[in-house]
């Protein structure tokens, strides 16, 4: 079998993202908000690490996305960008942080990247914030956008249920998938949307598409590493697959450390100086 684009290149690029997408190699992306996750997601080889806003909920344990600030992304982002050699880094831009004034959202952006050396950030919304995008990419910073569910508007919205199931919702959708690619945005998160109008998104547009609970019809896909991972455990909506039960692993281990303490078994002869 010949190597796939990402097994040649050495870092990931936006560049070399539109390359995986013109050629139908499918984009791999997950998330991470620390160093030594981030250093095991970049030594398997994953295309692009996402610091994503669902730090707040994962990492902090708020309930929504919408508390998480602008300092602790930097945190987190830059935490990670020192353990990557090789995926793209993009980051989250949180909430009240772009959204009705595009000099805010610029100033923030710039924030993003000088403070953390992340390579993208990512915005959610289609029409109503352009202005803030075309500001974004005017300094040269990459814009990934993120449509469908949006987590940063639960509170209009008021349930995590699937999006744009009806005509008109499909249809702005649509539309504003378009505009987001017309801007620049060099790809498009759709999340927990039809797949069928995740294809019909994914045949209407040039740039990669990227697919959370949005079917298999689109170039790549993105998951929550907690999520697929089982380190959350309550959280199991259809779309997601996990790959390990890591919750119910460190539960026995620590359990096993703990007997081990408690019987005067740890540490041992060899264990000791
Ligand atoms: O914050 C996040 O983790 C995300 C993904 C769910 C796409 O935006």
């Amino acid at each position: 079998m010949s190597a796939t684009i990402s097994q040649t290149v050495g870092k990931i690029t936006t560049h070399v993202l539109q390359r995986m997408r013109d050629s139908n190699e499918k984009i791999a992306m997950l998330t991470a908000y620390d160093y030594s996750m981030a250093k095991l997601l970049d030594a398997a080889k994953i295309d692009v690490i996402l610091v994503g806003d669902s730090a707040a909920n994962v990492m902090a344990g708020y309930k929504t996305t919408l508390p998480i600030t602008l300092d602790e992304m930097i945190y987190h982002a830059s935490s990670v960008v020192r353990a990557v050699e090789k995926a793209l880094v993009v980051v989250d831009m949180p909430f009240g942080t772009y959204q009705g004034n595009s000099k805010e959202a610029l100033h923030s952006a710039i924030r993003i990247m000088k403070e953390s050396g992340a390579d993208a950030i990512k915005l959610e919304g289609g029409v109503e914030i352009a202005e803030s995008i075309d500001r974004i990419l005017s300094a040269g910073i990459p814009v990934m956008g993120h449509l469908g569910l949006m987590p940063q508007s639960i509170n209009k919205f008021g349930t995590y249920c699937v999006r744009a199931t009806d005509k008109e919702e499909s249809e702005k959708l649509l539309a504003d998938a378009k505009l987001l690619q017309e801007h620049g945005c060099f790809a498009l998160v759709l999340e927990k949307i039809p797949a069928e109008l995740a294809q019909q998104v994914t045949d209407s547009l040039t740039i990669p598409t990227i697919g959370i609970g949005a079917g298999p019809h689109v170039n790549g896909q993105v998951l929550v590493f907690h999520d697929m991972m089982g380190i959350t455990q309550q959280f199991s909506p259809r779309f997601l697959r996990r790959y390990h039960n890591l919750g119910e692993e460190i539960i026995g281990a620590v359990g096993h450390y703990i007997n081990d303490v408690k019987a005067g078994d740890f540490p041992n002869e060899k264990e000791q100086y």
